[in-house]
């Protein structure tokens, strides 16, 4: 699914003002000397000055209604950023059910609905300024930062994309991928094993739901060849996860930090180190020398830079593949649709 560019279908008036007010926007960034071509903290101060407090104030409302929400937001930029760059395309909806979010991998996204919330204030705002994948990033930020986990600068100036294609969504990590799988799916997005550890430990809040559990449970390879639980976790935590996912029954969610769900911490990395990892993915980083020994110093001669290194890879992530400058891209009207101007 692309964007149709050309056409004139939301009006020749309200696509004539639209290009006015971006022509004004770049001669005035020209002017003052600003580039537009990298990311960089505080991008939006000269002409959208509430941009990131708009975005604040819709995570803290929706928060407000149901918390679990913020979880849910941390999630949505991993699964626009490893798809195609930090562009947006996730949020795209479409009427043939073929956009990236349709892709089974983008299974029981949310948070959407905060975007285009804050999207809708922005518009009032600043017309055609702030972007969808800006607003990703900085409701990602914030919802580690409302969940307990360290306040940070987040560089803006990206653009939204023009494409969502469902099958570009295949490329995202699995549950029940092997340790040298996500090295390499991570590899692929520019991060490294410690980027790997770092990022992974998001799963200190929000929970999963069975489905992602079961193979683990139930049908786990086994090294002497049949199926059946995977022999790493523990008999009374096994017995624990059974009966929370029964067969047939995979709609429960569980806590993924099983006993410290909402709150942003180090005990996911406590419980990998000690079989407790809810997602097989998650205890796979305990099936590395490299990983497992980031795990550890994580709770070890580094425990003081956990929160800290977190935010860094997290700022990392969401460089991959911005798109900057004024030539390639769009900045949304709505984050659900491409602009059709
Ligand atoms: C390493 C590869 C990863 C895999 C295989 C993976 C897989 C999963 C799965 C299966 C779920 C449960 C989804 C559901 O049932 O709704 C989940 C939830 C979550 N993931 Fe990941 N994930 C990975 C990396 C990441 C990264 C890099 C982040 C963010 C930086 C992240 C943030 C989250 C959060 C916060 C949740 C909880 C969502 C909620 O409660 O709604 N994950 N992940």
């Amino acid at each position: 699914m692309a964007a149709r560019r050309g056409g004139m279908a939301s009006g020749a008036g309200a696509a004539a003002a639209h290009i006015a007010s971006s022509m004004v926007l770049s001669l005035l960034l020209v002017g003052v000397g600003v580039s537009r071509a990298q990311l960089q903290v505080g991008f939006y101060s000269d002409y959208c000055p509430d941009a990131e407090d708009t975005v604040t104030a819709a995570v803290q409302d929706a928060a407000g209604n149901d918390p679990t929400i913020l979880p849910a937001l941390l999630r949505l930029q991993f699964h626009d950023c490893f798809v195609k760059g930090c562009d947006a395309s996730v949020l795209i909806r479409s009427a043939s059910n073929d956009a990236e979010v349709d892709n089974g991998k983008n299974q029981g996204l949310r948070g959407q609905n905060v975007v285009d919330a804050a999207k809708a204030q922005l518009e009032d705002q600043c017309p055609g300024v702030v972007s969808c994948a800006d607003i990703i990033a900085l409701a990602a930020r914030d919802a580690v930062a409302m969940t307990g986990g360290p306040s940070f600068d987040v560089p803006t100036g990206r653009r939204d994309g023009l494409t969502s294609n469902i099958r570009d969504a295949d490329v995202l990590p699995d549950a029940g991928d092997s340790i040298s799988v996500l090295r390499s799916r991570f590899a692929a997005s520019g991060l490294d094993d410690r980027d790997l550890v770092l990022l992974t430990a998001a799963h200190t809040v929000g929970t999963t739901a069975c489905f992602f559990v079961k193979d683990r449970l139930y049908s786990y390879p086994l090294p002497s060849g049949g199926r059946g639980p995977d022999p790493s976790i523990p008999a009374s935590f096994l017995a624990e996860l059974e009966d929370r996912c029964p067969p047939g029954n995979f709609n429960t969610r569980l806590a993924l930090d099983r006993g410290s769900e909402s709150d942003f911490d180090d005990s996911i990395l406590r419980n990998i180190r000690s079989g407790l990892a809810v997602i097989a993915s998650d205890a796979a980083l305990a099936n590395s020398n490299a990983t497992r020994a980031l795990v550890d110093a994580y709770l070890g001669p580094w425990a003081g830079s956990f929160e800290q290194d977190f935010a860094a890879a997290m700022v990392k992530m969401g460089t991959i593949g911005a798109i900057t400058g004024d030539d390639a891209g769009e900045v949304r009207d709505v984050c659900s649709a491409f602009n059709s101007n």
